[in-house]
């Protein structure tokens, strides 16, 4: 039961779940559509950080979507955030939306796509839907009753050594030498212990999608967004895995850092390895640095 001052989800969490579905497999349909042809790209933090008219249409149709039927809901969507919205998280129930992850990948036509929404309430994150579009995967996971890939269900890698172990990581879209010499810096860390590989794909959410399946043993990153890894966090954690803080502790969804893993074991030993790269946090509350190891 709520207790005082929490928000209760005033929809069966089932019908949220099957709205998300619906707009993800509609979005999913016109970023297939729009994925070789031309595109209007524009910049937006950084020259890396890139945005298309279909980013903006896929993120205002799920929006839209889900207004229409969950009224007292609020949105975070990277691309209102973009445009100066808040990235708050309340108690109120409130989805947490990529509409294409990979829009680098979907810049130059490389099919490596997905669309993510994840719904969260009392800042707990409940469900989450990733549409790799081109591959035509989706991904679901809902808190307590498992994660699954176009209905067979997901169980994470149970690996527990880190010289066994295949990671995945992305760049993020920071170009400043410092933080680019972190990001190579951390790799090589990793190198030495023996990892078996570090490969990149340029999505962040469907990497923790392949963290979900046990097609790889972990993946981290510093500087990704809450809409790249809100759902995400719910299918790993679904397939039996843990997303946890680089500094050790527990997923800060605002943090803009991540390590995951089949294995608390296999996590621990990555972020051990990992030295920080500071961002400012998605919800813009400072502070957060302090809790980075020196
Ligand atoms: C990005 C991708 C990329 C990761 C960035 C993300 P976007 O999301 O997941 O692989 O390195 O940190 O923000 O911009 O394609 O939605
Ligand atoms: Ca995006």
């Amino acid at each position: 039961m709520a207790g005082s001052g929490e928000r209760r989800c005033q929809q069966p969490l089932d019908d949220c779940l099957h709205a998300a579905v619906q707009v993800a497999l509609e979005a999913g349909q016109i970023i297939r559509d729009a994925l070789t042809i031309e595109k209007r790209v524009q910049t937006k933090s950084s020259a890396a950080d890139l945005v298309t008219e279909t980013d903006e249409l896929v993120e205002n149709l799920i929006i839209s979507t889900l207004t229409k039927k969950f009224p007292s809901h609020r949105f975070i969507g990277e691309e209102s955030v973009a445009a100066g919205e808040k990235c708050i998280l309340t108690d109120d129930p409130t989805w947490i939306i990529d509409p294409i992850d990979g829009t680098c990948n979907f810049v130059h036509g490389a099919p490596v796509v997905a669309v993510s929404i994840g719904l969260s309430v009392n800042k707990e994150l409940e469900l989450g839907v990733i549409y790799s579009c081109v591959e035509r995967k989706l991904y679901t996971g809902r808190k307590g009753h498992g994660a699954f890939c176009n209905g067979q269900k997901l169980q994470a890698s149970k690996q527990t050594d880190i010289s066994k172990a295949l990671i995945l990581t992305e760049l993020g879209s920071i170009r400043e030498p410092v933080a680019v010499k972190m990001l190579f810096n951390n790799m090589e860390r990793l190198l030495k212990v023996q990892a078996h590989g570090i490969r990149i794909i340029g999505s962040a959410a469907l990497d923790l999608c392949h963290v979900a399946t046990g097609d790889v043993e972990a993946f981290y990153q510093f500087g990704l967004h809450c809409w790249d890894m809100a759902a995400a966090a719910v299918i790993v954690r679904e397939a039996g895995g843990i997303m946890m803080d680089t500094a050790g502790g527990p997923l800060d969804l605002m943090s803009r850092r991540v390590v995951a893993a089949g294995t608390p074991e296999m996590a621990g030993q990555i972020a051990r390895e990992l030295q920080p790269v500071a961002y400012e946090r998605d919800d813009g509350i400072e502070g957060a640095e302090d809790s980075l190891p020196q």
